[in-house]
């Protein structure tokens, strides 16, 4: 596989986006890529561990126009806009959004989870009351999955973890974009993109990610830069993403 190793330029602004629920993924060898959530409405985002799932989410979320729904277990963002961080409140965020999008709402609701395999009930758990949340959550991303693209509401699942328990048939049939960083196996890079490849990207170098739907492209993401008034931005749906919250390396 060819492997596209393009870095970004310090202070690099990106441009304007050329339309409401679109953002930039990252640069190719030609340019910059977008991905417009209006056509392909959820994203899986699959990569080992410290290759960059997190910088690109946040990367994301600055661009996005409308509701953010970050449920994040794992304590990878200290900004202020988790609304989520255990699988009870997970359970009371899902719930309403499921309940929520029915009501064909005009602004845009952004489901991200970072990291799904938080979303699995532990093997220790052996009541059902106690796995009951967890099931809860998994019956509302499904559902989100499959009717979310009808109704402004969109996934953005991300996992360490690619395997068959995580990413389930509801979510991969209804989640074409992958966003795939290096995986430790072929077998992991099957559950994520459907195909081998993600094994291949080169080791240490991490936003470098292949990018699928309808095409397969391999992109490098942009690096998040904190910046004071970030989290303001995000939890006003009515402010437009903008575009130079970032330093590009
Ligand atoms: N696009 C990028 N460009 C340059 N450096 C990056 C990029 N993405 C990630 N990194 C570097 O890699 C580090 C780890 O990235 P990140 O926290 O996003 O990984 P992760 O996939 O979320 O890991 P985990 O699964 O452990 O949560 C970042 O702190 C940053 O230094
Ligand atoms: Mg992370």
């Amino acid at each position: 596989m060819q492997i596209f190793t393009g870095n970004w330029k310090k202070n690099t602004k990106l441009p304007e986006l050329p339309r409401s629920n679109s953002v930039i993924i990252g640069k190719y060898e030609t340019g910059l890529m977008y991905h417009n959530f209006n056509k392909f409405a959820h994203m899986i985002v699959a990569g080992t561990t410290g290759y960059g799932k997190t910088n690109f989410i946040k990367c994301l979320i600055s661009q996005l126009n409308g509701e953010i729904i970050l449920i994040d277990m794992k304590g990878g963002f200290d900004y202020g806009i988790v609304t989520a961080t255990d699988i009870q409140q997970a359970r009371t965020e899902l719930e309403s959004v499921t309940a929520q999008m029915k009501q064909r709402r005009k602004s845009h609701i952004y489901v991200i989870v970072d990291e799904a395999g938080e979303l699995l009930p532990p093997d220790h758990l052996k009541r059902h009351d106690d796995k009951e949340p967890y099931l809860a959550c998994l019956s509302a991303i499904s559902e989100i999955a499959r009717l979310g693209r009808g109704f402004n509401t969109h996934l953005i699942y991300a996992t360490q973890y690619p395997t068959k328990d995580i990413l389930n048939g509801q979510v991969k049939q209804n989640a074409e974009t992958r966003i795939c960083f290096r995986l430790p196996t072929d077998v992991a890079s099957r559950v994520a993109l459907d195909e081998k490849g993600a094994e291949e990207l080169p080791s240490g170098q991490f936003g470098l990610g292949i990018y699928k739907k309808d095409y397969k492209m391999e992109f490098k993401a942009f690096e998040f830069v904190e910046r004071d008034g970030w989290d303001a931005k995000v939890r006003n749906p009515q402010t437009k993403g903008s575009t130079d919250t970032f330093t590009i390396e």
